[in-house]
């Protein structure tokens, strides 16, 4: 026994020796006590709030997240539509009757269609689009339809979203402005309006 050894009380001394080393039997220092007590209550607390309790289990966080995102989707989605039907709910009627419109329109469709519709919308490759004859119908409606989706395995492409949103109005307006305007062109297709 060594001079250390002699200040400690006699039960914190063991008669263990192991590679000249006494192993001692002192109480475990407070701090580390503590942290096992928490540890230990942490896990009460936590079975019991996540396995018993209001606590998500992480798939139901998941499960809650993923619905969330769901319902935020469905609501961008919704909004998205309601601001799609405003578009589809332009007059393009009246902006065929105006003058600025149908201008701009004239523009575009020179820039655009005349490769396949010529320059007056008599019609090339494209159908006359200035006969009584459609080949999709030819109130505003079917017209809008043409143009916005196309008919894209007969050559007639898509151009919603190609154009800029007034582009795309205008077009239209032109397109309804040359209407039965009958430009000596392609032959008639399609139906008799
Ligand atoms: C690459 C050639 C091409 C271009 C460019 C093109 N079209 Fe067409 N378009 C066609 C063809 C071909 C058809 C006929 C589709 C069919 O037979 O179903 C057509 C059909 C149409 C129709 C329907 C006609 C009907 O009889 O029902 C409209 C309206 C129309 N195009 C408007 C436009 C406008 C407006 C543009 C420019 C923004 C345009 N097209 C550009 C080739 C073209």
């Amino acid at each position: 026994m060594n001079k250390e050894n002699d200040s400690k009380k006699p039960e914190d001394i063991t008669d263990v020796i192991f590679d000249n080393i006494q192993e001692q039997d002192n109480n475990l220092p407070k701090w580390w006590l503590w942290l096992f007590y928490i540890t230990i209550a942490w896990g009460i607390f936590y079975v019991a709030y996540y396995h018993f309790g209001p606590g998500l289990q992480p798939h139901e966080m998941l499960a809650l997240e993923m619905k969330q995102h769901e319902a935020l989707r469905e609501t961008v989605q919704e909004e998205q539509a309601a601001t799609s039907d405003g578009a589809a709910e332009v007059d393009y009627l009246a902006l065929a009757k105006s003058e600025s419109n149908v201008a701009h329109g004239k523009e575009v469709f020179v820039a655009k269609c005349v490769a396949c519709h010529a320059q007056n919308g008599e019609g090339l490759v494209g159908p006359n689009l200035t006969d009584a004859y459609w080949i999709h119908g030819g109130d505003i409606d079917s017209i809008v339809n043409v143009i916005e989706n196309g008919v894209v395995e007969k050559g007639m492409l898509a151009w919603k979203g190609v154009l800029k949103q007034d582009e795309f109005q205008d077009v239209i307006a032109y397109v309804w402005s040359i209407k039965n305007t009958n430009v000596p062109g392609k032959a008639p297709e399609g139906e008799k309006e």
